[in-house]
C-alpha cells in the first residue's frame, strides 16, 4: 500500500476512505472498506457517522493500532475550550482513546469579526491535544494559502496536513504548491468530483487511452501529484477497486492536459464565501 510520511514522521496511507455524506448503511459500508483492506478512514463530527464508524470498527475486531483515523472539529465548535470538548466528544463517539489526525474543518469566514483569532484559538487547542499525545498529527481542512499563512503567524506547531477539494478540473494549485513548500501533506477530498467528472469527455478520452475508468484516472493523477486521496463509495466493487487498482504512469503530456482542464466538477464550496 502507498504510504506517505508527515513531517513529524507519522505514516499516512495515501488512499483513505472518505465518508462525507455517508449516513445510511454506515456499518455495512465500513465493513466493506475494512474487508477491502482500507486502514485509513476519514470522518468528521458534522458527518454524523462517527458513532457508527466506531461501532463498525469495534465489531470487525481490527487492531486499532493498524488504523489511521481522522476527524475534524466543526465550525460551531471553534475556539480553544469548545475544540477541546468537541475532540473528546468525537473520541467517545468513535470509542477510541486517541486519533491519528485531527483537523479544523473550515477556516472561519473572513467576514466574521475575529475570524483570525477564532482560527488561532482553535489551532492552539489542536496543539494542546497533540502535545498531550491524544492525537498523532494535527492539521487543517479547506484552508487556502492566505488562511494557512495567518495560522502560521501564531502557531507553535506547523500543521502536518491540509485537506482540500481537489480533482481534475479543480486543482487549487496555489494552495497545493504552498503546502508542498511548507512540507504540509495535502489530502484530496472529492477526488472524483463527487462523481461529477465520471462523464467528462476530455477525461473519458484520456482514461480510455490507458484502458481505465475516469475514477481510476482521477485517483492515479492525484497520487502521481503526491497527494493523499479520499475517495468515497458505497459500492463494494468500487470501494475495493479504488484501493487496489493497478498503479500506472500517466504520461507528462496527459498530466499537462488534465492540469489544463477548465474549472469543472467544483462543489461551489469556496472557503472564503461559505457561511455555515
Ligand atoms: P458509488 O458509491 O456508486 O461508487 P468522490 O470520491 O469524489 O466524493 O466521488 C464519490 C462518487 O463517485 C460516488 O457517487 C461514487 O459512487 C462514485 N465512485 C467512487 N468510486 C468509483 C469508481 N471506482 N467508479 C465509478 N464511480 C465511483
Amino acid at each position: 500500500m502507498d504510504i506517505k510520511k508527515l513531517y513529524n514522521g507519522v505514516e499516512i496511507p495515501a488512499v483513505g476512505f472518505g465518508t462525507w455524506q455517508l449516513t445510511e448503511g454506515v456499518h455495512e459500508v465500513i465493513e466493506h472498506a475494512l474487508q477491502a483492506g482500507y486502514t485509513h478512514i476519514d470522518t468528521a463530527a458534522v458527518y454524523k457517522n462517527e458513532q457508527e464508524i466506531g461501532e463498525a470498527i469495534k465489531k470487525n475486531g481490527i487492531d486499532r493500532s493498524s488504523l489511521f483515523i481522522t476527524s475534524k472539529v466543526w465550525n460551531n465548535d471553534r475556539g480553544y475550550d469548545n475544540t477541546l470538548r468537541a475532540f473528546e466528544t468525537s473520541l467517545s463517539r468513535l470509542q477510541m482513546d486517541y486519533l491519528d489526525l485531527y483537523l479544523i474543518h473550515w477556516p472561519a469566514n473572513p467576514t466574521r469579526e475575529n475570524a483570525q483569532q477564532e482560527n488561532a484559538d482553535t489551532w492552539r487547542a489542536l496543539e494542546e491535544l497533540y502535545q498531550a499525545g491524544k492525537v498523532k498529527a494535527i492539521g487543517l481542512s479547506n484552508f487556502l494559502k492566505h488562511h494557512i499563512e495567518a495560522v502560521l503567524d501564531n502557531a507553535t506547531i506547523k500543521p502536518m496536513v491540509n485537506q482540500l477539494e481537489i480533482h481534475p478540473g479543480y486543482l487549487q494549485t496555489e494552495t497545493v504548491d504552498y503546502c508542498k513548500k511548507q512540507e504540509i501533506v495535502v489530502e484530496a477530498w472529492s477526488p472524483i468530483g463527487s462523481g461529477r467528472l465520471l462523464q467528462n469527455e476530455s477525461l473519458l478520452a484520456i482514461a480510455s487511452s490507458y484502458g481505465v475508468s475516469v475514477a481510476t484516472l482521477c485517483l492515479q493523477f492525484l497520487l502521481q501529484e503526491g497527494l493523499v486521496v479520499l475517495p468515497k463509495s458505497t459500492n463494494p466493487k468500487n470501494i475495493r477497486y479504488n484501493l487496489h487498482f493497478e498503479r500506472f504512469t500517466i504520461r507528462n503530456d496527459d498530466m499537462e492536459a488534465i492540469k489544463a482542464l477548465p474549472t469543472t466538477g467544483f462543489s461551489g464550496l469556496n472557503p472564503d464565501e461559505i457561511n455555515f
